[in-house]
């Protein structure tokens, strides 16, 4: 049976990513109808910014006012709550419990699944920071949905009332998929890092080294999104400059630590990038950069054979 075209929405869980959901969907004209945090005042704090939302005394309360019940708890206690929910108003497949975790396997819902609910999943892709600016910033970005028939096509609805790009993973891909957007989030935070570790090498201070990366960064993102990865690449590689990359694989392998086995891999996948390119570098060119990038990797120098 489908949802009605703007079910109650409950929340478990009144942290950053929950209030900034709740918040544009309730401007969007969907009731949020109940809360349930670990601490009183998170929820009260919660309802408060929204019109008639009921503060409950835990996920199953919240359940009996709501026909989709948001479980938006740290990772590690979705599976406990979703344990503890008892649903005993589910009806004909009209009551849902999502969580919004990437990583997290929809069978820790399987209890409420036991019960009479479809369940899902609603990954967004963004950073949410707790802040008023979120409700907008949000617009734009995309969120992957794993649910199958009405609550796919609800979910689906309500990825687009908060502007964003509905995308659908496969049942089972979620540790996959989470594992692979890391790249765009933190680990793009630990490619600075890494830039910033290294320019201290040369006495930068740590401030003005972020506010040169920064803008860096921006500008890669602006152009990958007018000429996609391969038209974006930049630097040696992008150029088939072989000898400055030789180079800079030595002088890091010369710092000692995994300096040079982390240029050595993200090397490998410039190359990579560097071959789709509409006119590549020659083929001779990354041939010679992807043989010292082998060689570090397997623990020599780049110019040790
Ligand atoms: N933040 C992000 O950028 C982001 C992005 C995509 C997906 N997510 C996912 O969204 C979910 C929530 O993340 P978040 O960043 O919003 O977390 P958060 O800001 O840390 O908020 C978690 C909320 O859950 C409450 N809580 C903790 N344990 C609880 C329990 N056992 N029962 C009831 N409430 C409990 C917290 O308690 P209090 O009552 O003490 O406040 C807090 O309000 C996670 O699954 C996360 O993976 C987050």
């Amino acid at each position: 049976m489908p949802f009605s075209t703007t079910p109650r929405l409950g929340f478990v869980g009144a942290g950053r990513l929950a209030r900034c959901l709740a918040a544009v969907w309730s401007r969007a004209g969907y009731p949020v109808s109940a809360i349930a945090s670990r601490s009183a005042a998170s929820a009260h704090e919660f309802a408060g910014e929204l019109p008639q939302c009921l503060v409950a005394n835990d996920a199953s309360a919240v359940a009996q006012h709501a026909d989709i019940v948001f479980l938006t708890v740290p990772d590690d206690s979705i599976g406990a709550t979703a344990n503890a929910l008892r649903l005993d108003q589910v009806r004909d497949g009209t009551k849902a419990i999502v969580h919004c975790s990437g990583a997290t396997p929809l069978d820790v819902l399987a209890g409420a699944q036991a019960q009479g609910a479809d369940i899902g999943g609603f990954h967004p892709l963004f950073l949410f920071g707790g802040l008023p600016s979120d409700q907008t910033r949000i617009a734009g970005c995309s969120v992957t949905i794993e649910a199958s028939g009405a609550l796919h096509d609800t979910l689906t609805e309500l990825v687009q009332a908060l502007g964003c790009h509905p995308l659908s993973i496969p049942p089972g891909g979620r540790l996959l998929y989470h594992a692979a957007a890391h790249y765009a989030a933190s680990f793009a935070l630990c490619s600075l890092s890494e830039t910033v570790t290294l320019w201290k090498e040369l006495g930068f201070a740590e401030d003005d080294a972020l506010r040169a990366v920064l803008p860096m960064l921006a500008g890669t993102i602006e152009t990958a999104r007018e000429k996609g990865l391969p038209g974006a690449l930049a630097g040696p590689v992008s150029r088939g400059d072989a000898g400055i990359v030789i180079k800079q694989l030595a002088l890091l392998q010369d710092l000692g630590g995994d300096h040079a086995a982390l240029y050595a891999l993200l090397s490998r996948r410039a190359v990579a990038l560097a071959k789709r390119r509409a006119s590549p570098p020659p083929a001779q060119a990354l041939d010679a950069m992807s043989h010292a990038i082998e060689l570090v990797l397997n623990g020599t120098g780049p110019s040790d054979d």
